[in-house]
């Protein structure tokens, strides 16, 4: 650099910087003149290494001259950043022209969605869809259905007492004598519902589960068509190699009584946690509707028969989607539901 041009050269890269700052339209050529004169191969460092062709008064004049500009430029770039900054970064990445951002959604509890699909699938079969209260009497829960006080099944279902004769219902069969009073047969109807039991919790059992009710009550309805009913059900809803068992059983309000289980599509058979090792697992009970049922509704036992079904609605969700523990349904973990 020749001497006597110290101070033109100066003066020139000032100007310069003067003029890029006034050109400054966004962040990103904020960045860019930073960088131009301040960088590790900016202007001002380029002046400084060309400072050591100098003789060493004209050096200490020049290196005085440079550090004022360059604290100059640093102010300067400094002051913009701070005005512009964050309406530059805004202008910088606001597009127009892209979609907006969708608000997160949320969706259907895994339950919901499987009861929905079991009444869809009983709607296809032509029945229709009933409910009754959560908080019941005593009288629909057990009496109408041919369980009187005393009687050794109320120990089948460990109940929660709510106050002298109102109970929460431990199953959905207190449905059938609601429509039963309602309706004159034919009747075809399910109920879907919660249902409330002391059971103590393990991977196949919670105190608050749901249950399907199922009656069906016309002249001339046999166990066949229950099974009918039952076999379509299960291989619509898991899939068309879904095996199904009854079992004898009883229940006061059915005769004769059953139970029926689905293959347990964990293991497809062989046995495991969810099966307990016996490739089934249970679903329902079911049977012929009890005639001393039908005199505490007002029906003609002899003209009319009538087949139900209360199935839990949780083991089946286990089944379709594979889940290992009833627990998991009940604790709200936001990394299990988010899977569904
Ligand atoms: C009943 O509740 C009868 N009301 C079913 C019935 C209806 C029989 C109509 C005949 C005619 P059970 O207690 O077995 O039956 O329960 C039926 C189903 O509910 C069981 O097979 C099971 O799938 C489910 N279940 C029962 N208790 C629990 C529980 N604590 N947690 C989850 N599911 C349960």
């Amino acid at each position: 650099m020749p001497e006597m041009d110290i101070q033109k050269t100066i003066q020139t890269l000032e100007r310069e910087f003067r003029s890029d700052l006034d050109a400054l339209s966004d962040s990103r050529t904020l960045d860019a003149v930073r960088v131009k004169y301040l960088g590790r191969k900016g202007k001002i460092s380029g002046l400084f290494k060309a400072m050591g062709e100098l003789s060493p008064d004209n050096k200490r004049l020049a290196g005085q001259y440079l550090n004022a500009l360059k604290e100059q430029i640093q102010s300067a770039l400094d002051e913009k950043t701070a005005v512009k900054g964050s309406a530059a970064a805004e202008v910088d990445t606001l597009d127009i022209t892209l979609p907006g951002n969708r608000p997160a959604l949320g969706h259907y509890h895994p339950l919901s969605v499987v009861l929905r699909q079991i009444t869809d699938c009983f709607k296809g079969m032509g029945f229709a869809i009933a409910q009754g209260p959560d908080v019941e009497r005593e009288y629909y829960n057990f009496e109408a259905l041919n369980i009187p006080k005393g009687h050794p099944a109320r120990d089948m279902q460990d109940t929660y007492f709510v106050s002298g004769d109102i109970v929460l219902r431990t199953h959905t069969s207190p449905v059938q004598i609601h429509v039963m009073e309602k309706q004159k047969p034919p009747v075809r109807i399910i109920a879907p519902g919660r249902c409330y039991r002391r059971d103590t919790p393990d991977s196949t059992h919670s105190p608050v589960f749901h249950q399907v009710e199922g009656l069906c009550v016309d002249e001339g309805i046999s166990f066949a068509d229950l099974k009918g009913v039952i076999q379509t059900f299960a291989k619509r809803m898991l899939g068309s190699d879904m095996k199904i068992r009854f079992r004898p059983s009883f229940f006061p309000f059915t005769e004769p009584s059953a139970e029926y289980d689905f293959s347990c599509v964990m293991c497809r058979g062989k046995g495991c946690r969810i099966c307990k090792g016996t490739g089934w697992v249970e679903i329902s009970g079911a049977g012929m509707v009890n005639p001393s049922v039908f005199q505490f509704v007002d029906y003609d036992s002899e003209k009319y028969t009538g087949f139900a079904f209360g199935m839990g609605v949780e083991r089946i969700a286990m089944l379709l989607y594979e889940v290992h523990d009833i627990r998991l349904f009940y604790e709200n973990d936001i990394r299990f539901l988010r899977q569904f």
